[in-house]
């Protein structure tokens, strides 16, 4: 086991529904360590630039959208993002979070309990969580600046 730094973001879904203290007490009470949090405006920029290796898929133009608030009328295209740190921590941290698919997380996770698919077949799964180390280093260091790791 290593430890590590992984990078979630509360999605304006999750915002709107009032789950983000939910978010991180069920991250908290996994283990994990928070060691930065900050409220961020999306720029489009901003939001193309962390999704950029799903360009080509057909939902991409959507996930912009709902990352910047779009469908929920979000003020400002604010969003929550947070760094977490533990032994293993972006396997546990997707494990607290669930399947990617809310129809396919298992019930006690946060997308099992609160994620869901709309009408038109965008993903609301409340939190992002990064994917492997890679991932997590080059997003991290998108979101924060290294002073404001703690
Ligand atoms: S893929 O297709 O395997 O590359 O996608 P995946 O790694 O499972 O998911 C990457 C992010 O795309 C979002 N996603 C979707 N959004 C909207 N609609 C659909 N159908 C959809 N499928 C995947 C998914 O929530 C992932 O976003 P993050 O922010 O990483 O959770």
């Amino acid at each position: 086991m290593a430890l590590e730094k992984t990078l979630i973001l509360v999605k304006p879904d999750g915002a709107k529904r009032q789950l983000t203290g939910m978010v991180f007490d069920r991250l908290e009470a996994a283990g994990l360590d928070l060691c930065a949090a900050k409220v961020v405006s999306v720029s489009e920029e901003h939001a193309r630039e962390h999704y950029k290796d799903l360009s080509d898929k057909p939902f991409f133009e959507n996930l912009i959208k709902y990352i910047r608030g779009e469908f929920h009328s979000i003020r400002n295209n604010k969003i929550l993002a947070a760094v977490f740190q533990g032994e293993d921590a972006i396997k546990h941290v997707r494990k607290v979070a669930g399947a990617t698919n809310p129809e396919e997380a298992d019930p006690g996770t946060i997308r099992g309990s609160f994620g869901r698919i709309t009408t038109d077949g965008q993903f609301e799964n409340v939190i992002h969580a990064s994917g492997n180390r890679e991932d997590a280093d080059r997003e991290i260091k998108l979101w924060f600046k290294a002073e404001e790791i703690i």
